[in-house]
């Protein structure tokens, strides 16, 4: 595969990164990944911007920002990924200098990385629901910036699939946050309710886009937190981001959502969420 670094292109068991680059030593640095339906970059220009904001918010200075929507484009093609579907992954590190907590010496050059892979889409999660375990929010208070220190979202991951689930939602003081990599939202009395944007969750780019379906489906919507006392109550929950698109829970721990089938309103909104894929 090809893979791009500070302005190269080159294959990817070529790429050398050093070991004092800020984001093999501290996880200093953020990332973002783009879905690419049948060559079509999807929300592209959003989740550039939000990259930006991470980077920006982290106060590493990337003055190599290149023209990342053509990289991505780039890597798609260079990787004969035009067909079928595929993710871009990009990370931006604070670059390479002597350890220590300190930011680098003014000068010190960001570290830009970018690779394409092709992409399976769960189907069978997509189409029959998923499991989802719960778990304790230790994150920390900024989880708002895409950062890649992702130690407590992977810990909790690999706890669901430990636990024949896939895919662990964070409660903090009582509220359900979002999933280790997805937003999270749920049905009740007819409505569509998800954690409000705040420090505690991303503001996902999926998520946005279905509040954008909700309003154009009539589907009243409600940005507050779902109290984990509360989620039995739901009449349908499900996960929502990049990699999952609009995925339904049927099961969470022990307990089945509903009557353990995807809800109406999801596959409604699933349904809503391919006819846009469609007109891409
Ligand atoms: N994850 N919340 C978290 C913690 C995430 O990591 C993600 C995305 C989302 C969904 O955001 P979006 O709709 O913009 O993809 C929510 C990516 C896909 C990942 O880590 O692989």
């Amino acid at each position: 595969m090809i893979a791009f670094l500070n302005g190269n292109y080159l294959p990817k068991e070529q790429i050398q990164i050093s070991p004092d680059d800020r984001g093999f030593l501290f996880a200093d640095g953020a990332y973002e990944v783009i879905r690419c339906y049948e060559g079509k970059l999807f929300q592209a220009e959003a989740h550039i911007t939000r990259l930006k904001l991470s980077f920006q918010q982290l106060r590493i200075e990337c003055d190599r920002t290149y023209q990342l929507k053509e990289v991505a484009s780039t890597l798609i093609q260079e990787n004969k990924l035009t067909t079928g579907q595929a993710t871009v992954y990009f990370q931006i590190t604070r670059g390479a200098a002597p350890r220590t907590h300190r930011f680098p010496p003014k000068g010190t050059l960001a570290t830009v990385y970018a690779s394409a892979s092709p992409f399976k889409p769960h189907q069978n999660e997509l189409d029959n629901g998923t499991k989802i375990i719960l778990v304790s929010d230790t994150r920390w208070s900024r989880c708002d910036i895409k950062s890649i220190s992702l130690l407590p979202n992977i810990l909790a991951h690999q706890l669901a699939f430990d636990n024949g689930a896939t895919e662990a939602v964070f409660v903090r003081d009582g509220a359900v946050t979002e999933g280790a990599h997805t937003n999270f939202a749920g049905i009740f009395n007819g409505e569509f309710v998800t954690a409000p944007i705040s420090n505690y969750i991303l503001a996902g780019i999926t998520r946005e886009l279905v509040l954008k379906l909700c309003s154009e489906l009539n589907i009243p919507v409600k940005e507050f937190p779902i109290l984990e006392s509360d989620l039995q109550n739901a009449e349908e929950l499900m996960l929502i981001g990049t990699t999952v698109e609009i995925t339904p829970v049927v099961q969470v721990n022990d307990w089945q959502v509903g009557d353990g089938k995807p809800g109406s309103i999801t596959k409604k909104l699933q349904k809503a969420f391919y006819e846009m894929i469609a007109r891409l």
